[in-house]
C-alpha cells in the first residue's frame, strides 16, 4: 500500500474527518506508530529537548534533523513523514529555505517539511510550494522564538492578538501550505481559525475544534521527565515501565538471577 500524501490530507478536511499526528525521532518508535495507523508523523525539532538533551529547540541543526528524519522514513511504510526545518535553516529567506528543504527531501526522503511563522514566513512557503515541496506551517506559539518570548506564553489572547493569528493562518494558506499547526492558543480562537480556513489546522494546546491534533510522543506516552504542559494527555506511563524494567534487570544481574541456563549456549 502506498504512503499517505498531502492529497489525502486535503480530502480528509473535505470529509470532515479528524486525524492524529505524533512526533517520531527514530525508526523503531516510528514503526510502532506506523503499525498503529498514525497517518502523519512529524520529525519535530522537539528532538532537541526529547532526544538530544538541549534546553530548547534552538540548537538543533540540519544534520540532526536530516539523520533522524531518514531513520523515521526507513522505519515506516504508510505514514506521511514531515521534517521540521530547524532554527536558522530558513530565516535568511526563501532561497535558504529551499536549500534546507531540498536537502531534507533528497537525503531523508520526507514527504513534506514544516517551518514556523505566519506572515513572516509566507515568502519561504511560497517558493517551497512552487518548487514541489509540500509545507506544513506553524503559527501561534513558535518555540524557536523562545529567546524573544522569554518563555512559552499562550498566544492569540485578546482581540488584537486573535486577529493577528487569523492573518498569520490566512497568509500561510494563501502561500500554499497544506496544513497549519496552531500551538498554545485559546480554543475559541483556534475554532475560528479552523472555520476560516480550507486547509486543516493541527492543534497542540489549541482546544478540541482543530481538524487534527499533534502531541510530542514522549509526552503522550508518559516518557518525559517531570511536569508536562497542561494540554498533554498521557496515554501510557513509559517512564515508570522502562524504569521498572531497568531496575529489575539490574537486580537480576546483581543477584545472579540472570542469565540462567535457558539464556545460555551449551
Ligand atoms: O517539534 C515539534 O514537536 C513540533 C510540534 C509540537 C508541532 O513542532
Ligand atoms: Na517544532
Amino acid at each position: 500500500s502506498r504512503r499517505i500524501t498531502v492529497r489525502d490530507i486535503a480530502a480528509a478536511k473535505e470529509r470532515g474527518e479528524k486525524w492524529p499526528m505524533l512526533t517520531a525521532y527514530d525508526a523503531m518508535t516510528a514503526s510502532v506508530f506506523d503499525e498503529a495507523g498514525i497517518p502523519v508523523m512529524l520529525v519535530g525539532d522537539s528532538m532537541g529537548n526529547c532526544h538530544l538533551g538541549y534546553e530548547s529547540t534552538v540548537p538543533v541543526t540540519m544534520d540532526e534533523i536530516t539523520i533522524l528524519s531518514a531513520a523515521v522514513v526507513r522505519g515506516t511504510k504508510r505514514a506521511l513523514i514531515v521534517g521540521d526545518l530547524p532554527f536558522g535553516s530558513y530565516q535568511e529567506g526563501p532561497v535558504q529555505a529551499l536549500r534546507s528543504a531540498t536537502r531534507l527531501v533528497k537525503e531523508a526522503g520526507v514527504g513534506a517539511v514544516k517551518l514556523e511563522g505566519g506572515e513572516r514566513s509566507a515568502h519561504q512557503i511560497e517558493l517551497l510550494v512552487q518548487s514541489g515541496i509540500p509545507v506544513m506551517a506553524h503559527v501561534g506559539l513558535t518555540p524557536q522564538s523562545v529567546n524573544a518570548y522569554g518563555g512559552y506564553p499562550v498566544q492569540g489572547r485578546g482581540e488584537e492578538a486573535a486577529q493577528q493569528l487569523l492573518r498569520d493562518a490566512k497568509a500561510v494558506q494563501d502561500a500554499g501550505a497544506f496544513a497549519v499547526v496552531l500551538e498554545t492558543v485559546p480554543a475559541e480562537v483556534a475554532a475560528e481559525v479552523t472555520r476560516s480556513l480550507h486547509i486543516p489546522t493541527v492543534g497542540i494546546g489549541a482546544g478540541p475544534d482543530c481538524d487534527a491534533q499533534v502531541l510530542v510522543w514522549t509526552d503522550m506516552a508518559g516518557l518525559t521527565a517531570g511536569r508536562v504542559p497542561r494540554f498533554v494527555k498521557q496515554y501510557a506511563q513509559l517512564r515508570q515501565t522502562l524504569g521498572d524494567a531497568a531496575r529489575a534487570f539490574a537486580e537480576d544481574v546483581v543477584q545472579g538471577a540472570y542469565p540462567t541456563a535457558e539464556h545460555s549456549f551449551h
